[in-house]
Parts: structure tokens; C-alpha cells; sequence
């Protein structure tokens, strides 16, 4: 293999061509940076933005993040999905409080003893925030390296990403690391996401064009090599919509783990007859069953069949949860398919 490509061409790239003016950006505030890192592990920048914005508006710094309700985080989250984010968020500002004084902690290898902050994660803040030489291995840097290094193990092994791992380490800056770092960090990011893309690659546009394996072999979308192919599975669950006279829902909290854990929701059930099962007999036969909805986790598909009920307003039903008014459950964590039927009336 050749010898490594100039750290410097990332860098110079990035400050005339890499993304400058993001919210997040102009900043070594680790904890503004945190948060964006968290939002953007699963979620484009687009949906971000507004979420970032909001998120900063109420929580202004670790301190008010740590003492706030989960249920308050979560609600704030809502729409943006994996919700394991969020309560992670949550722990970890506690734990900046608790075991780092309120301040966090410079180091990578610090940063990912925290809740929620992995090894990628952790060398983004402290490379962006501190200067420290680490490198990053989200997706997209993942692309960006395998077709710059012709890496042909399939990274579905551990062996071969570690070995990845490895060369993203060889090709970081070695001077002025203070001003270099977070450059080069910004833009390997920026060059998987705005260049070096899955499909169709601007390669005439790439800084390591003249470096690049996968360029020079012709047929960059080969590059990264991933046997392992994501399962999906699908799952129909049966939604009890019970409403009271005055409009109040029951919602109950979702247990942890398990689909939307610690999210306020409407009763979820495996079958029809588990959820009729869980309603007064007299009301067995009024029940309304909406059409069903399809909604698409990471790993599987959900299918969910909502069944509407109303109910004497004291009525108890045999549930963990209780009624709550439409003006009390908008302040909740509520999966995002659930909030969207219940502000629609269940016509959308
Ligand atoms: N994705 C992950 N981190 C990012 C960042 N700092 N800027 C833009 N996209 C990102």
C-alpha cells in the first residue's frame, strides 16, 4: 500500500469545502458537542437542527439536563427515535455531575466510560472539543477509509474492524493537533456525507482522489465490504385506545427493554384477545378497529392495529397506567406513531 495520504488535504478541504455553519459548530463546548454527536448517531442533520435547537432552549448545560425528569427528556426527544439516547443523555449528564464534578472529562478513553458514549463518540468530542489525536469510525468515515484503502475484510468481523480501526489511527495529523484535529475530524465526517457517498460518489470533487484504491480500481460502491445482512423481522401488536368521556387516554409506561422502553403509551397487546381481555366485558362488543399501521423500527416492522373503546370516565381498567387529559399527555415521551393518531383523532 501506498504511503498515507496527507492528513492536511482533509483538513485544507474541510475549511473551503466541509460543512462550517452547522449549530453545533463554533463551539468547544463539550457539552453543546455531546449533544449533537448523540442526536446525529441515528438522524440526519436536517431533523436535528430543530431538535438541538429546542433541546438547547430547555436544557442549557449539564447541570440543568442532570435535574430534570426523565419524562421530560423524553418528551422533548419524541420524533426523533431510539429513545435508548435519551435516557443514556439523561445518566450521563448525572454522571458528569456525580463523578466529574459538573465538567467532562477531556479524554476519549474517559468520555466512553460514560453512559451512551462509545468508542467513535467519545473521539468526536475530544477531538473536536480538546484537540486530542483519536480518530472517529461512524458509517460514513467507515465508507470513506475502505474505499480509500481498497479495505476488502468484511467488517462484519471484529478481527477486520479492528484492523480498521488500526489505519484510521495511522492516517490522523501528527502537528498542531490543537488546530489540525478537529479539522480533520469535522472533515472525514463531511467528506462521507457530502462526497465520498454510497451511491454515485463525487470522486472528481474528493481531496483523496489521487490517493484513492477504490477510485483507481473503478468501482468505489463495492467499498465497504459487509456480509452480514440486517434481519428484519416484522411484529403486530394490538393498541388500546380507551377514552373517557372527558377525552383522557390511558397510557401506560412502556417496560425497559423492549419496543419504545420508558415511553408513555397506549396499552400494547400480542393479540385481539389479550386486549379485549383487559376491558370491562360490557364494552367487549363497542370496540372500533382502526386500519392498521405500519411502522418501521431498526430491526423489524411493526404492524399496529388500534382499537378504539370508549369508557365511563370511572372506569379502572385491570392495566398498569392511568387516564391522562389530552393537555397532560402532550407534555409525555410518546412514541411518535402514537402521538401523530391521537393528535389526528385516528383519521390519518
Ligand atoms: N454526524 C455526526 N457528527 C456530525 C457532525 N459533527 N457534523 C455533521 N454531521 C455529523
Amino acid at each position: 500500500m501506498k504511503s498515507p495520504p496527507p492528513s492536511s488535504l482533509v483538513v485544507r478541504w474541510q475549511r473551503q469545502h466541509g460543512r462550517n455553519e452547522l449549530p453545533w459548530q463554533g463551539t468547544q463546548d463539550p457539552y453543546r458537542v455531546w449533544l449533537s454527536e448523540i442526536m446525529l448517531q441515528q438522524t440526519q442533520v436536517v431533523t436535528v437542527r430543530d431538535y438541538y435547537a429546542r433541546f438547547l432552549a430547555r436544557f442549557a448545560n449539564v447541570q440543568l439536563l442532570a435535574a430534570a425528569h426523565l419524562d421530560d427528556v423524553l418528551a422533548l426527544w419524541s420524533g426523533l427515535g431510539y429513545y435508548s439516547r435519551a435516557r443514556n443523555l439523561h445518566a450521563c449528564a448525572q454522571r458528569v455531575m456525580s463523578d466529574h464534578g459538573g465538567t467532562f472529562p477531556r479524554s476519549a478513553l474517559e468520555l466512553q466510560t460514560l453512559p451512551g458514549i462509545g468508542r467513535s463518540t467519545a473521539a468526536a468530542i475530544a477531538s473536536l472539543c480538546f484537540g486530542e489525536r483519536v480518530a472517529i469510525l461512524d458509517g460514513n468515515v467507515k465508507r470513506v477509509l475502505t474505499r480509500l484503502l481498497g479495505f476488502q475484510g468484511d467488517l462484519a468481523s471484529s478481527a477486520n474492524e479492528r484492523q480498521l480501526w488500526q489505519f484510521a489511527n495511522d492516517l490522523l495529523p501528527r502537528r498542531d493537533l490543537a488546530r489540525a484535529m478537529p479539522r480533520y475530524t469535522q472533515g472525514m465526517m463531511d467528506l462521507g456525507a457530502t462526497v465520498c457517498l454510497a451511491k454515485a460518489p463525487h470522486c472528481n470533487r474528493c481531496p483523496l482522489a489521487a490517493h484513492c484504491v477504490a477510485r483507481r480500481e473503478g468501482k468505489p460502491e463495492r467499498y465497504p465490504v459487509k456480509t452480514r445482512k440486517l434481519r428484519r423481522s416484522s411484529q403486530s401488536l394490538w393498541m388500546l385506545w380507551a377514552q373517557d368521556s372527558k377525552g383522557s387516554v390511558w397510557l401506560s409506561q412502556r417496560p425497559t427493554p423492549g419496543v419504545w422502553a420508558g415511553l408513555h403509551c397506549l396499552p400494547l397487546f400480542e393479540s385481539l384477545a389479550d386486549l379485549q381481555a383487559s376491558i370491562p366485558a360490557r364494552q367487549r362488543g363497542a370496540v372500533q378497529e382502526l386500519p392498521v399501521l405500519r411502522h418501521a423500527l431498526t430491526h423489524k416492522d411493526l404492524y399496529l392495529h388500534a382499537v378504539r373503546v370508549k369508557l365511563p370516565a370511572t372506569s379502572t381498567l385491570a392495566l398498569a397506567g392511568a387516564w391522562v387529559s389530552a393537555s397532560q399527555w402532550a407534555q409525555l415521551g410518546l412514541p411518535a406513531p402514537v402521538r401523530k393518531m391521537l393528535q389526528t383523532g385516528g383519521g390519518a
